[in-house]
C-alpha cells in the first residue's frame, strides 16, 4: 500500500476497545460509570494495547435507553461528569497514543431535546421538520415493540419513532436538519475526536409510508432511498475534510448491499457493523426471540463477509457489544472450559480481515450474569419485552430464560475490576447488580496470572500488530465443512499465517493440519489433536525456515518471529 494511503487508512490496523461508560468504572460513588472513571483506568488500555476507544454515548439525555435517546447533543449527561471531564479524558488519552471514537445517535433524538419540545408544541415551530409526522399512522412496528407511530396531543396528529414513543425519528430529508447534525461533527472534531461510530445508520433515510412491513424488521427499515445522497453529503461535507474515520452500525444491510456504504471509490462510510451474525441466534421474524445457531453458520456468514468486502471494502469484527449477550455465554462455554473458549474467540475475533472490536470485559472473559427476576434487569428492551410477554400470558421465568440468550442487561454488568464489593467498580450501589462471578474473575486477578485470558487478549494484539499478514492477508477457509473445526489462511504476499480453532468440547483430530507450522500463539501448550476450544495460529511452509527453531510455549508469540516481520 502507498504510504499516503496507508496513513489515511490508520484504522484499517487498528485496534478498537468498546467503552459502555454506565458499566465501566464509577469514581463518585453514585453507582454509575462516569468519564472521569475511565481516564482512571486508561493504563488497562494502553496495557491491553488498543489503538481506539468507542465511547457509547454520553451526551446529556434522559436515559430512557441509557444514553440513546439524546437530549442535547453538544453537552455530556451529569451522571456521566462535565465538558470539563470530556476534555480532561480526551487529552489523557492523547497523551496515551489512544485515539477517541464517539457514538452519534442521529436517527433520533430524545422526545426531551429542546428541537422536539418544540416541535410537538405547534405545526409553526421552526423545529417542526426536523421530525416526520402524520396525520394518520400506518401499521408499522417499532424495533422496541407496539407500534411506530405515537399520538400528540397539542398538534393533534402523530409522530414516527422505530424506537422508542421516547425516542422520536429525525426527519433527514430536511436540509437544515442535516446542516445541523455536520456542525454537531464539527463540534466534536474540534475536541481532537477521531472519528465517530453512527447509531443505525442503515435506517436514516425512510421508506414510503404507504409499503406494507414485510420481511425482517432491520431489513425493513435498512436502506431507503436516500441513505447514500445522505452518507455522500456527511463525507463531503464532514468527515473527509476532517479526516475522521466512520464506522456505521448497519442493520438490515446484507453482505452484497455492503460496498454500497463502504466501497472508497463511493465517498460513503470506511466501515459497517452488520448483523447477520448478531441474529444468527434469533428468529428470523422477531430478534428478541432465541434460536439454536450452528458454528457452520457462524463460518459461512463471516466468510461470506469477507468475500463481499474483498478489494470493496473494509471489514468491522465484532462479537459482543452492548446490545448482545456476552460472546461466552452464546458462542463458547462458561464451565470447565471457559478460560480456553475466551482465549479461542480473542483469536478468531483477532485473526479476521477487518478492524477488531474487542467489547469492555471480554477481555478478561465475562459472562452473562444470573437475573433471577424481572425487577433486576434494566433494559428498555428488557422491561417493553416482559410487558408483552405478560399480556400473553407466559410466567417471569419463562420470559428469564429468553432473556438469559438475548438480553441486553448481560453486556451491561459491571466491568468487574477486582475481587472487592461490586467488583470494584463502585464504592455506591450499581445502577445493575455486579455478575457475583467477580470475585474469581477480574481484572486485578488476570493481571497477576500471565496465562489468564486478560494477557492471552495482550498477546494476541500485539501479534496481530506485528503480523501484516493477520491484518491486512487474504481470507480463504480450509476444510469449510468441518462442523467443529474453524481454519483459515491468511496471506499476504508470500507470508501465509493458518489459524485452527476447535469450536466444541471435544477432542479433534485434525491429521497433518498445521504440523509443519511454527506456533505463533495457542492456549494450550504442545501439538497433536486438537482440545476442547483449542487455538493454535501457526505460521507455514517455506518460512519455518527463517524462525529460529521456536518453541511452541503456552500464550507466547515467539519473539524472533515478532522481530522478522516487522
Ligand atoms: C443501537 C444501539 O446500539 C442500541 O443500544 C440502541 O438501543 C439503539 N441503536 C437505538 O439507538
Amino acid at each position: 500500500m502507498p504510504i499516503e494511503a496507508a496513513a489515511r487508512d490508520w484504522w484499517k490496523s487498528a485496534v478498537v476497545y468498546q467503552i459502555y461508560p454506565r458499566s465501566f468504572r464509577d469514581s463518585d460513588g453514585d453507582g454509575i460509570g462516569d468519564l472521569r472513571g475511565i481516564a482512571e483506568k486508561l493504563d488497562h488500555l494502553v496495557e491491553l494495547g488498543v489503538d481506539i476507544v468507542w465511547l457509547c454515548p454520553v451526551y446529556a439525555s434522559p436515559q430512557v435507553d441509557n444514553g440513546y435517546d439524546v437530549s442535547d447533543y453538544r453537552a455530556i449527561a451529569p451522571a456521566f461528569g462535565t465538558m470539563a471531564d470530556f476534555d480532561d479524558l480526551a487529552r489523557a488519552m492523547r497523551a496515551r497514543g489512544l485515539r477517541l471514537v464517539m457514538d452519534l445517535v442521529f436517527n433520533h433524538s430524545s422526545d426531551q431535546h429542546d428541537w422536539f419540545r418544540s416541535a410537538r408544541a405547534s405545526k409553526d415551530s421552526p423545529w417542526r421538520d426536523y421530525y416526520i409526522w402524520r396525520d394518520q399512522p400506518n401499521d408499522w412496528r417499532a424495533v422496541f415493540g407496539g407500534g411506530a407511530w405515537t399520538w400528540n396531543e397539542p398538534t393533534g396528529d402523530w409522530y414516527f419513532h422505530i424506537f422508542a414513543p421516547e425516542q422520536p425519528d429525525l426527519n433527514w430529508e430536511n436540509p437544515r436538519l442535516r446542516a445541523e447534525l455536520w456542525d454537531i461533527m464539527r463540534f466534536w472534531a474540534e475536541k481532537g475526536v477521531a472519528g465517530f461510530r453512527l447509531d443505525v445508520v442503515s435506517f436514516f433515510s425512510k421508506k414510503p409510508f404507504d409499503l406494507p412491513q414485510a420481511g425482517g424488521i432491520f431489513s425493513f427499515y435498512a436502506n431507503g432511498p436516500r441513505i447514500h445522497d445522505y452518507l455522500q453529503e456527511m463525507r463531503s461535507e464532514v468527515l473527509d475534510p476532517l479526516g475522521l474515520m466512520s464506522v456505521g452500525e448497519a442493520p438490515g444491510v446484507s453482505a452484497e448491499d455492503a460496498p454500497l456504504y463502504v466501497d472508497p471509490a463511493r465517498g460513503e462510510l470506511d466501515m459497517i457493523f452488520h448483523f447477520d451474525h448478531a441474529g444468527i441466534d434469533r428468529t428470523p421474524e422477531d430478534f428478541w426471540k432465541p434460536a439454536p445457531w450452528r458454528l457452520a453458520d457462524l463460518k459461512e456468514i463471516l466468510g461470506r463477509w469477507d468475500t463481499a468486502l474483498a478489494g470493496r471494502g473494509w471489514n468491522s469484527l465484532y462479537l459482543g457489544n452492548h446490545d448482545l449477550p456476552r460472546l461466552l455465554s452464546r458462542f463458547g462455554d462458561t464451565g470447565e472450559h471457559r478460560a480456553a473458549a475466551a482465549k479461542l474467540f480473542a483469536t478468531l475475533l483477532l485473526t479476521l480481515r477487518g478492524t477488531p472490536y474487542i467489547y469492555q470485559g471480554d477481555e478478561i472473559g465475562m459472562v452473562n450474569a444470573p437475573f433471577a427476576a424481572i425487577e433486576d434487569t434494566r433494559d428498555i428492551v428488557a422491561r417493553n419485552g416482559w410487558l408483552t410477554a405478560q399480556a400473553e400470558g407466559r410466567a417471569e421465568q419463562d420470559f428469564l430464560a429468553d432473556h438469559s440468550l438475548v438480553g441486553r442487561d448481560h453486556a451491561r454488568t459491571p466491568l468487574q475490576w477486582d475481587a472487592s464489593p461490586n467488583g470494584g467498580f463502585t464504592a455506591g450501589e450499581p445502577w445493575i447488580a455486579a455478575n457475583p462471578d467477580f470475585a474469581l474473575t477480574n481484572v486485578a486477578a488476570q493481571r497477576a496470572d500471565p496465562d489468564s485470558v486478560f494477557h492471552y487478549y495482550r498477546r494476541m494484539i500485539a501479534l496481530r500488530k506485528a503480523t501484516p499478514a493477520l491484518v491486512h492477508g487474504d481470507y480463504t477457509p480450509v476444510d469449510a465443512g468441518n462442523a467443529d473445526v474453524f481454519a483459515y489462511v491468511r496471506a499476504l504476499d508470500d507470508r501465509l499465517v493458518l489459524v485452527i480453532l476447535n469450536i466444541s468440547r471435544e477432542t479433534i483430530d485434525i491429521g497433518d493440519l498445521g504440523r509443519d507450522g511454527t506456533m505463533l500463539i495457542g492456549n494450550y501448550a504442545g501439538r497433536g489433536a486438537l482440545r476442547p476450544y483449542e487455538a493454535r495460529v501457526l505460521r507455514m511452509a517455506e518460512h519455518i525456515a527463517e524462525v529460529a527453531s521456536p518453541a511452541c510455549s503456552i500464550n507466547e508469540v515467539d519473539p524472533a518471529y515478532m522481530g522478522l516481520d516487522r
